[in-house]
């Protein structure tokens, strides 16, 4: 049965939420689930805005029909092709023969590609714009947030606008369809930072670039394709953290600290930094990276301004999880951090150096204090090298 909810004059909500799905692009855990939204725009014309993931094309198709009455669809604006939000376009286009999809020149060629589509296209790229009857569709273009054909929309006329995968977040919608400032921050903020490092955080400039276009607009409704609808007064709180994603800025002053441990004396190590972090009265937080998602190890090196990395050394290099989460970041774009580094090794330590090696081709990275090595494990001597460098961290961050 349908579900859909009119969110403005003329403007419905049409997507629906996966709690099922284990992990979102195959690759991120999804434990509180994701939404994939799609909107409809009833003017003289009726405008689609993307369609759907398959896990919630009945309810898309159940809801379009019920929006639409007995009118029919003339245009679908596909804004990003990336399945997530275009598995359902065949079957769309096969129930509205007639509508003229509105899109980039990139997307109408994976359209082809995905679907062998023939149909009607019109090809639109920044700047250009539309007339459906009240409202105009002025189109802005978005390319690498995160793909390349991807373009918003903005209605000049309601400051609308069609924003894609920006300003999305995974975690399923709680019936409402509006954030609420002070439930978003406790209750998604978190999937949102993860859901923004990892699937758009490579491409900071670009995001910086889309986000210079939105600084200009008058804007009293954003309508992203995952989370919740912004209303204007809430979305400024929430453009600020995309602000400082995008410019791989730290969200806060903090410490975040990495160990991969075998037997757990890396861990001590890592450990003892931390106290002494704390200590000092500064916020710290300490990840195993052996068994922490990536996403969220990734997310919080987004979050904190130093960060430490602490392995073993293994096969005569970085121990496998603490190698794989550095790689991670480095295709991420991460970039501007302190950052501290600790080793251990019982024969031959090299974790060190190798992570050092990493983490200083990496962009505008500042190393705090040498390498601390550990023995096999913590003695009198490494642990007060330990201390050491958690009151230098520490000093640093409350500079
Ligand atoms: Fe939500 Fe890039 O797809």
């Amino acid at each position: 049965m349908q579900n859909c909810q009119e969110i403005a004059a003329g403007l419905y909500y049409l997507g629906g939420n996966d709690r099922r799905i284990a992990l979102f692009e195959s690759a991120y855990p999804v434990p509180r689930g994701v939404s994939y939204n799609s909107y409809l725009l009833k003017d003289e014309k009726n405008v689609l805005f993307d369609t759907v993931d398959n896990a919630v094309g009945d309810v898309f198709f159940e809801n379009l029909a019920y929006a639409l009455g007995s009118e029919t669809l003339d245009y679908i604006v596909v804004h990003h092709m990336e399945p997530d939000h275009s598995a359902t376009f065949a079957r769309l286009a096969e129930r509205y023969p007639g509508v003229t999809v509105v899109t980039s020149q990139k997307a109408a060629a994976m359209l082809k590609n995905y679907f062998g589509f023939a149909g009607r296209v019109q090809i639109v790229k920044e700047g250009d714009t539309l007339s459906v009857g009240r409202r105009t569709l002025s189109f802005v273009g978005a390319p690498m947030v995160h793909w390349p054909e991807v373009i918003f929309t903005y209605i000049p006329e309601d400051g609308i606008l069609f924003s894609a995968d920006a300003f999305g977040t995974f975690g399923a919608l709680q019936g409402g369809v509006f954030a609420d400032r002070e439930v978003f921050g406790r209750e998604y903020l978190d999937d949102a930072r993860r859901y923004y490092c990892n699937i758009v955080g490579k491409y900071g400039v670009q995001v910086q670039n889309v986000l210079k276009k939105a600084a200009g607009l008058n804007i009293s409704l954003v309508c992203p394709l995952h989370g919740p609808v912004w209303k204007g007064e809430d979305f400024s709180w929430y453009l600020e953290k995309y602000l400082t994603w995008s410019a791989y800025a730290p969200e806060e002053k903090s410490v975040a600290v990495f160990y991969a441990s075998v037997y757990g004396h890396t861990q001590n190590a890592a450990e003892i930094v931390a106290s002494a972090v704390a200590a000092q009265g500064v916020r710290v937080r300490v990840f195993d990276v052996s068994v922490t998602d990536r996403s969220e190890l990734v997310a919080e090196a987004f979050r904190a301004s130093h960060l430490v990395f602490a392995s073993s050394t293994y096969n005569n290099g970085i121990f496998v999880s603490m190698e794989e989460f550095l790689a991670d970041l480095k295709a991420h774009n991460f970039q501007n951090r302190a950052y501290a580094v600790v080793e251990n090794g019982s024969w031959a330590p090299q974790a060190g150096a190798l992570m050092d090696g990493i983490l200083s081709q990496l962009r505008q990275m500042r190393r705090i204090g040498e390498k601390v090595t550990v023995l096999s494990a913590v003695n009198e001597e490494s642990r007060s090298a330990l201390i050491s460098l958690g009151r230098s961290i520490a000093e640093d961050v409350k500079a």
